[in-house]
């Protein structure tokens, strides 16, 4: 479980986050929504060492985690699939994956065998540069990578970012899967409210760097003023 309370981050004289407190609780997937420039991108980053909170603190398990550099979190559990899809093109999609287990430490065969069992287009392709991959497929890459560090919790990053509806819904029903059946924390940030709020648990709405809803995410999706207000559905 994930507990962050009156988290505050910016960017010199801007800030992004006021005081966002939240709970995303052990085999479920919380979305956290809102429009562009809520500030979920500085969420996902603060939380995961990337960006430096000014005040506020971070929980995962029960560890106090608020000062720990991104490249360490790993190893407690937490992996962070950014915004973008970022893959190195000129490797191939198993040495992708590999690295993702190497920020844990080690490789392990089995890994790379559930991962390719997860995404079987990553099966049929792990010896290809993943420069070749679609934009679904390198989406798959980029959770697999995360997935080889064997983490507690998943942070997403606008997984459905440009891809289409039915590649969206395979790679969320996928999700949904690790949670259900492996009890994998999840916390997706998605723009793409109506999606994320089908395949959530709970939802947490974000404006100006401010929680301004958090409830599950039936009683959100049902919300009329609140879908009209800040969610764009
Ligand atoms: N690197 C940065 N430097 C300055 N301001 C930034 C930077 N990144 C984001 N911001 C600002 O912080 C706020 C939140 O942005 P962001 O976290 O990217 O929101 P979202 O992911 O919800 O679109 C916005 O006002 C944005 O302009
Ligand atoms: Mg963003």
């Amino acid at each position: 479980m994930l507990t962050i309370t009156e988290l505050t981050a910016g960017y010199g004289p801007i800030t992004a986050l006021r005081g966002v407190t939240l709970t995303a609780e052990q085999g479920r997937i919380t979305a956290v929504l809102g429009a562009n420039g809520a500030g979920k991108t500085t969420l996902l980053r603060t939380i995961s060492g990337l960006h430096r909170s000014t005040s506020g603190s971070v929980t995962l398990d029960g560890s106090t985690v608020t000062r720990v550099p991104a490249e360490k979190m790993p190893a407690l559990g937490m992996s962070h699939v950014p915004e973008g899809r970022g893959v190195i093109t000129e490797l191939t999609v198993e040495e992708n994956l590999r690295l993702g287990g190497l920020a844990r430490g080690r490789v392990k065969a089995d890994d790379l065998t559930r991962i390719y069992s997860l995404f079987p287009p990553l099966d049929e392709r792990r010896h290809v540069a993943a420069a070749t991959l679609s934009g679904g497929e390198r989406q798959m890459l980029v959770i697999g990578r995360a997935l080889m560090a064997r983490p507690t919790l998943l942070l997403l990053d606008e997984p459905s970012l440009g891809l289409a509806p039915r590649i969206v819904t395979q790679i969320f029903e996928l999700l949904k899967g690790l949670v259900d059946n492996e009890g994998l924390t999840v916390l997706l940030v998605e723009q793409n409210a109506r999606s994320a709020l089908s395949v959530a648990d709970h939802g947490i709405v974000l404006n100006l760097g401010q929680v301004v809803a958090d409830d599950s995410a039936a009683t959100l999706a049902a919300d009329d003023q609140l879908r009209h207000a800040y969610l764009g559905f």
